[in-house]
């Protein structure tokens, strides 16, 4: 039994922040957001919209494109540091709203590579026929967490979901193989202050995911007994694109090759690998065969990569 994507989704809000706009916040300047990270906007949700909004919108798209009723889904995963509030989970404030009743639902914790490891987790539950049907959203309203006045951080995020729907594919579809990592050494690096804002230490963390990255996306290929010249397209966490660039040539594969939204959207953590992922599969980049590699890092410090083949 191979569990593989059935079908994507995403959310964005509206309302777009640009550099130019950010001039005016704080001291920095277009020039030095594009050149050290690659974001010329990114969105932020209004105090309307929040986490588990943008959740359900992306969970609904997905399962439109996956063909999945809410009564098929059997479990759902939101990977998420940003909740509507502690508790209940946004995952149970989407089950209600989707009227998913028949599944069970929990978030998870990993920062930006929540993800990875949501799909891994359901990955297990796939493979073991303990559930068919399983919807993972990556969503975070990092704005709402934001210090707006430290121009360390506030250039870099925005907010956003991704979804996919996984469930049984055929023998030579889907997840192939993964990595997932986690080293609280690092926890200093980047978290959340008693006052509930985003402290991070970049060059740290620049380091770490420069290295983490281009091995963990390596060490998947390498897993399933295939080389760099094997992967069709990559889509590691929007992070920052010279981080990107250092995984991407890591594999020794072509920039067409490697899904670039960072410019448009910043990084939005957890939700920027299926943000990508769902634009990507709409677009007809990502085709039936692909072997396609996702990797992604992110605060605790939490790494994770999968590799899988596209397609049912
Ligand atoms: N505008 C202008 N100048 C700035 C800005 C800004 N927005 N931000 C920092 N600077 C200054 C710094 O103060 C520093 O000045 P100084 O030398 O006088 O002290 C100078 O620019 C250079 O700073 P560096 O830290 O060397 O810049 P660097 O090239 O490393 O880029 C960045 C900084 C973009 C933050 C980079 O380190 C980075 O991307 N780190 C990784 C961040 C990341 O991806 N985090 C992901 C996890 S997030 C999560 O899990 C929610």
């Amino acid at each position: 039994m191979n569990a593989g994507i059935l079908g994507t989704g995403h959310f964005v809000p509206e309302r777009i922040l640009t550099n130019k706009d950010l001039e005016k916040m704080v001291d920095t300047s277009d020039e030095w957001i594009r050149t050290r990270t690659g974001i010329e906007e990114r969105r932020i949700a209004p105090d309307e919209i929040n986490t588990s909004d943008m959740a359900y919108e992306a969970a609904k798209n997905a399962m439109e494109e996956a063909k999945v009723n809410a009564d098929e889904i059997d479990l759902i995963l939101v990977a998420t540091v940003t909740g509507d509030m502690g508790f209940p989970s946004v995952a149970t404030q989407i089950q209600e709203r989707l009227g998913a009743f028949k599944s069970a639902a929990m978030d998870l914790s990993a920062a930006c590579a929540g993800f990875m490891y949501g799909m891994v987790t359901a990955k297990q539950f796939i493979e073991s026929e303990t559930y068919k049907n399983i919807l993972i959203v990556g969503v975070e309203k990092l704005s709402k967490i934001t210090n707006w006045e430290d121009r360390n951080t506030c250039v870099l995020f925005g907010d956003g979901a991704g979804a996919v729907v996984m469930g049984p594919v055929s023998d030579n579809r889907g997840v192939l193989s993964f990595e997932l990592g986690a080293d609280g050494r690092g926890i200093p690096h980047l978290y959340q202050t008693e006052e509930d804002l985003l402290y991070m230490n970049g060059r740290e963390v620049f380091k770490f995911a420069v290295r983490q990255m281009g091995e963990s996306a390596l060490n998947v290929v390498e897993k399933i007994g295939l080389t760099k010249n094997d992967v069709d397209y990559l889509i590691p966490h929007q992070a920052n694109i010279r981080i990107m660039e250092a995984a991407r040539e890591k594999l020794e594969i072509p920039k067409e090759k490697m899904s670039k939204k960072i410019h448009k959207y910043g990084n939005t953590s957890a939700a920027s690998i299926p943000i990508a992922l769902s634009e990507d599969v709409k677009s007809g980049t990502i085709k039936d065969g692909n072997l396609v590699v996702l990797v992604g890092f992110g605060g605790g410090l939490t790494w994770g990569a999968v590799a899988f083949r596209w397609g049912k």
